[in-house]
């Protein structure tokens, strides 16, 4: 394994994050997931990886906890070795509701797993990275995070943050020669958005493109940002033109 790098997705058990994992290990990299729940979605993810010739393994741990992720590392590390090369930031949920009513808890989970969850997974790999002299960090956003979306105030605060943490991550490491960017999706079709369907013509009309986006989509644009050596600090919308 000594001469294959690695790559981390965390969220990389289905959706998004699993397309992006895919398109890793096409690229020869081994791929360690960090997620939590349905274990049959995570080894699906593994054996796909699998099949194109490269080490996958899933790591159940929660982002928002800043003990769970530093173990987790330092156990990525134990089983791959230390030339991990790329990080993913993409575990992410909602919980939606409106401002007035919005519950305590609600605020807080949205907040700890999307923003938390990134600055504890940066937080455990950038003294790595710094050391490797080199490594390339994306973390996924929103259009919530870059317009504000009704309904979302703690999702929109959590992407919005996201954005924040990525340019001053992108300042702070780009001595070191470590990248930082972020994609912001819009609608794509996941477990996520299985609710919204593009049968809401009204969802339709704030679409420029006018449909939904694919896991596919936004993948393209993780391996892009992350195969870059000189865009750094960008937020790059995969998005049918929403926010533009
Ligand atoms: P999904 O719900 O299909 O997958 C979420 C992944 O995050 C799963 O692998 C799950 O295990 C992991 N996860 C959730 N909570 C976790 C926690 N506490 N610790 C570790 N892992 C955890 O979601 P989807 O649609 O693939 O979204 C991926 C990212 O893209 C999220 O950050 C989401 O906010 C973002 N995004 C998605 C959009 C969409 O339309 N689907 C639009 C804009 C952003």
């Amino acid at each position: 394994m000594a001469d294959t790098k690695t790559a981390i997705v965390t969220g990389g058990s289905r959706g998004i994050g699993r397309e992006v994992c895919l398109r890793l290990a096409a690229l020869g990299y081994n791929i360690a997931i960090v997620y939590v729940g349905d274990e049959n979605e995570a080894n699906d993810t593994i054996a796909e990886c699998n099949k194109k010739g490269v080490t996958a393994k899933a790591y159940v741990c929660n982002v928002a906890s800043f003990e769970e992720t530093k173990a987790t590392v330092a156990e990525i590390r134990k089983d791959f070795g230390n030339d991990i090369e790329f990080l993913v930031n993409n575990a992410g949920i909602t919980r939606d509701g409106l401002i007035a009513f919005m519950k305590e808890s609600d605020w807080d989970s949205v907040l700890s797993v999307n923003l938390k969850g990134a600055f504890n997974m940066i937080r455990h790999t950038a003294a790595l990275f710094i050391k490797n002299k080199g490594g390339r960090i994306v973390n996924i956003s929103s259009v919530s995070g870059l317009m504000g979306n009704a309904g979302q105030a703690n999702y929109s605060a959590s992407k919005a943050g996201i954005v924040g943490l990525t340019k001053a991550t992108a300042r702070e490491l780009a001595p070191k020669g470590i990248t930082c960017n972020a994609v912001a999706p819009g609608f794509i079709h996941t477990d996520m958005t299985k609710n919204i369907t593009e049968d809401n013509s009204e969802l339709l009309k704030t679409i420029p493109l006018g449909k939904m986006g694919e896991a596919s989509d936004v993948a393209s644009a993780v391996v892009f940002l992350l195969t870059s050596p000189y865009i750094t600090g960008e937020v790059l919308r995969v998005d049918g033109g929403i926010a533009m």
